[in-house]
């Protein structure tokens, strides 16, 4: 009886609402596995008492952040016993509860308080993250007197993977420690626990190694170039070499720190044997061709008409017939590993360019000693090499997915770049694995109409992204350990274009890696992402709204007369459109259906509008731009 009662209690209290409709009450990305929504609300008080179970005490990072957090970022007051306040409680569980994990979390919010539980502290982070999503965007007024209303609400919560990614290419562009850590803030909101640092390439060698100096002497450091990637002047001698950086170890010490009290991982990526041409202007010797080597600029060096097969102009590997590049790696692979905590080191493997191998004696001799039938299985024999480097560290190696390619020890992890046909191979060969196939998780990739975004080989809308899915059913999922997103930095030059970049990309992705598929929605995801907008705007992170620009087709009917299809990515939208010039708004005749463009228009112009507001860019597609696209 006493149950019956309890149950009918609960349901009187509780309106169950099912995720997919919770965009009415609260915004949260990642989407939670369960939600259980109250239809009253609960108020919070400017004064705040915070109290940590007894079992945390010792855990003064945590305290300090989360105190840190609302009395100086949300402008709490510290409870003063006279005035009314509001509780929050941090529990962690004595007694585990295995289904939630390492990283899940309970959340209540009702009149008693706000009750956070976890098994560890990992979970009550999570929990703090969704709690700040719940509370209204009014929580970044510093002056408000009024109290916060929020929702009385039950959440049970936990992760479907544990690998959950961003990399950022420091290498191509170098972003302050300061910019690292501004990145890092944003990416726990979305409950990201990797931040995969690619710290060398040909444009920059991004950290110090004390027992090889030159690496960042020399090869952190290049000419200023602001023009399009792989189309710029190459350096002159007499040019001065101020465009760079990089972490000293102190500062990564700090960077680590500052990661792990937001329960976030790096990941080192030293990218070898190619790629490689910052750390061979500071040691040209380790290259076969041993020439004058300077750091990349972006001017056009490689040959991608033969991929595969890739060949370069310019020596940019290193020659793994050479002992001394093993010893070279080794010193590199000791301090890193002295620097990250992290069980992974990330070893590149990407994109070598084998014709300076190809034509190489040594490398020939090579091959025949150690019966290495093509340039992959030297690029396998060199990969096989670093591992017994990096395992005597008592680290993992991880690589990009080529380094499958000539054969690769199982004790090797592997990241899909190359679409999922890494994945699939890796899981088939019981690698553990890691899936950014640059199809979904690409995020340097224009994402919106091509014409109206700067200029990448490449496009993918946030409506891709959000189609990810890490485990194909070719899979097997014990050996996937999650996915990132990537961001690669040719094209960006300052902090505002790489956040324009990853917002809101990542948050689909995010809820791709740790919400269950039955749990995500297209529909809810976007009203969700509206919602986030808001908050982005108030804290001054730049986001794209490239979701608002329609999508642009054409083809040719059967009189061969050029149609274009314009779609909107998402839902709400009415769509304007022009041919004669000028410029389009809402009082124009909405767009319908696919319309002819007649032989001698200049431009198509599109817009889009919801709720009567302009939403879209004005997007201006030359013609000829539109004939393109019908070829294809
Ligand atoms: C890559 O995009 N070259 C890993």
């Amino acid at each position: 009886m006493k149950h019956i009662l309890s149950l009918c209690f609960c349901l009187i209290l509780f309106v169950f609402i099912s995720n997919a409709q919770l965009d009415k009450k609260v915004n949260i990305i990642p989407e939670p596995s369960q939600i259980l929504m109250s239809d009253k609300s609960i108020f919070i008080e400017q004064q705040l008492e915070i109290n940590f179970s007894t079992n945390i005490s010792k855990e003064n990072d945590f305290k300090n952040y989360i105190e840190e957090y609302f009395f100086k970022n949300l402008a709490f007051k510290k409870s003063n016993s006279k005035s009314k306040q509001t509780k929050i409680n941090f529990t962690i569980l004595s007694t585990k509860i295995d289904s939630i994990g390492k990283e899940g979390y309970f959340l209540k919010i009702n009149k008693e308080g706000i009750f956070i539980e976890a098994n560890e502290l990992g979970g009550l982070f999570y929990g703090f993250q969704t709690f700040l999503q719940i509370l209204p965007n009014e929580i970044f007024n510093k002056n408000r007197t009024a109290k916060i209303e929020i929702p009385e609400c039950t959440i049970t919560d936990y992760p479907r993977f544990k690998w959950r990614g961003l990399m950022l290419d420091v290498a191509r562009h170098f972003f302050t420690k300061d910019q690292v850590k501004q990145f890092i803030d944003n990416m726990v909101k979305y409950k990201f626990n990797l931040l995969h640092l690619h710290l060398s390439d040909d444009e920059g060698w991004r950290l110090e190694i004390k027992s090889l100096p030159k690496l960042t002497e020399i090869g952190a450091w290049r000419p200023h170039r602001v023009g399009k990637w792989h189309n710029r002047t190459n350096a002159f001698s007499y040019e001065p070499k101020t465009y760079g950086g990089f972490y000293t170890q102190e500062d990564i010490k700090e960077l680590v720190k500052y990661a792990k009290d937001r329960f976030v991982d790096i990941l080192p990526e030293i990218d070898v044997p190619g790629h490689s041409t910052a750390l061979l202007a500071a040691y040209p010797f380790l290259s076969c061709s041993q020439g004058n080597i300077d750091v990349g600029i972006g001017a056009p060096f490689i040959s991608w008409e033969t991929y595969p097969f890739l060949v370069s102009s310019k020596d940019n590997s290193l020659n793994p017939n050479n002992p001394l590049v093993y010893e070279y790696l080794d010193k590199i692979f000791t301090e890193i590993a002295n620097l990250f905590p992290f069980e992974y080191i990330h070893i590149g493997g990407d994109e070598c360019i084998k014709n300076y191998w190809e034509n190489d004696k040594g490398i020939q001799e090579l091959m025949k000693k150690e019966n290495l039938k093509d340039l992959e299985m030297v690029q396998s024999y060199f990969t096989r090499k670093v591992l017994k480097i990096i395992q005597s560290k008592n680290k993992k190696l991880i690589g990009w997915d080529e380094i499958l390619d000539g054969g690769l020890d199982t004790n090797a992890a592997v990241m899909s770049w190359r679409g999922s046909k890494g994945g699939e191979k890796a899981s088939k060969e019981h690698h553990k694995v890691v899936m950014s196939p640059s199809e979904f998780c690409y995020l340097d990739y224009y994402q919106g109409e091509k014409t109206a975004e700067p200029f990448v080989y490449a496009g993918l809308r946030l409506s891709t992204c959000y189609e990810f899915n890490p485990v194909l059913s070719t899979m097997d999922p014990n050996y996937v350990l999650g996915g990132q997103g990537n961001i690669w930095s040719e094209n960006i030059s300052n902090q505002r274009s790489l956040e324009y970049l990853v917002w809101p990309r990542s948050m689909a992705l995010a809820e791709k890696l740790w919400t269950k598929t039955e749990n995500t929605s297209w529909n809810n995801f976007t009203a969700k992402v509206e919602n986030h907008f808001q908050r982005f705007d108030i804290t001054q992170t730049r986001y794209s709204t490239a979701m608002y620009d329609p999508i642009i087709t054409t083809y040719r009917d059967a009189k061969n007369n050029l149609i274009a299809d314009i779609k909107p990515e998402v839902s709400g939208l009415k769509i304007y459109y022009s041919l004669d010039e000028s410029i389009p708004d809402n009082y124009y005749p909405p767009y319908t259906e696919p319309v002819l463009i007649p032989a001698d228009v200049a431009h198509l112009k599109v817009v889009a509008y919801k709720n009567g507001k302009l939403v879209s860019k004005l997007l201006v597609i030359p013609i000829e731009e539109l004939k393109k696209r019908a070829k294809k």
